[in-house]
């Protein structure tokens, strides 16, 4: 089964609106500059504060067929009182199309857990949003070899209950925490192992071919335009979780052709 490939660029705590505005008009000109690369999707994904001004950067461009906005979390109700938490429905009206959600920072650095996290990727799905769930293992994880049981313990519980078809319009993102920020990439050969081998194959365990066939799973950790073509090279892995890359033009310019 084909599937469109997405590039996602997790800008996290970098760039204050004026900055995240001047950014994106420059990295849309230059992505507009060129031809789309066939069949390939790209989010950009600042911060809470940045994103009606990055959404209007990308109304600006004439991009949005194939460029959309993405938040990097968000809460599971819908409205109340929870200061300083945001909502699906806030996120889908400020232009959101995707919305990261369990990004090992926020499990690991404040906290939550694989419960908060299905929460949190139901509410996306429900306010029409395209959850992007992290996955993956920490460093100590991955020498006890403890990696398919920490990465199908997550997904599982963050899809737990929900239809095949809503399975399928899920992004899942393998991001081993070891290769985060550490210029320490997992080969291409790992990553296909872990997303085809454990994803892949639990998703079709757990809700059938087509949901595993439809379902798209990203590679994130340390990825760069020396590398991304490994990723790119296996037919399982659908894409790529950028964070520090997505911050300079030419970096994720590139990695987006590669894509
Ligand atoms: O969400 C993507 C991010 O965690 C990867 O960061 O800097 O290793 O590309 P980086």
């Amino acid at each position: 089964m084909s599937r469109s490939r997405v590039i996602a660029g997790n800008w996290k705590m970098h760039k204050t609106p004026s900055e995240a505005r001047a950014f994106a008009r420059e990295l849309l000109a230059q992505l507009g500059g060129a031809a789309r690369p066939e069949g390939v999707e790209v989010v950009l994904c600042p911060s809470f504060p940045a994103l009606t001004a990055v959404h209007a950067e990308i109304e600006r461009s004439g991009l949005g067929a194939w460029v959309s906005l993405g938040a990097q979390d968000l809460y599971w109700e819908r409205q109340g009182a929870f200061t300083g938490e945001v909502s699906g429905p806030m996120l889908a009206d400020a232009g959101c199309r995707y919305v990261i959600v369990g990004h090992s920072e926020r499990r690991h650095l404040l906290g939550e857990s694989d419960e908060w996290v299905a929460r949190k990727l139901r509410a996306a799905l429900e306010s029409g949003l395209t959850p992007i769930l992290c996955v993956g293992e920490t460093l100590e994880e991955r020498r006890q070899g403890l990696t398919e049981t920490v990465v199908s313990r997550q997904l599982e519980t963050a899809l737990e209950g929900l239809a095949a078809g809503a399975v399928a319009g899920v992004v899942v993102a393998y991001e081993p925490v070891w290769a985060i920020g550490t210029g320490e990439n997992a080969t291409g050969e790992e990553a296909h192992r872990v997303i085809d081998g454990v994803i892949r194959s639990r998703v079709r365990a757990r809700f059938g071919e087509e949901a595993a066939g439809r379902l798209r799973i990203q590679y994130g950790g340390s990825v760069n335009p020396a590398n991304i073509g490994e990723f790119m090279a296996y037919p399982s892995i659908d894409g790529a979780l950028v964070g520090g890359a997505s911050l300079k033009v030419d970096s994720f310019t590139a990695i987006v052709a590669a894509g």
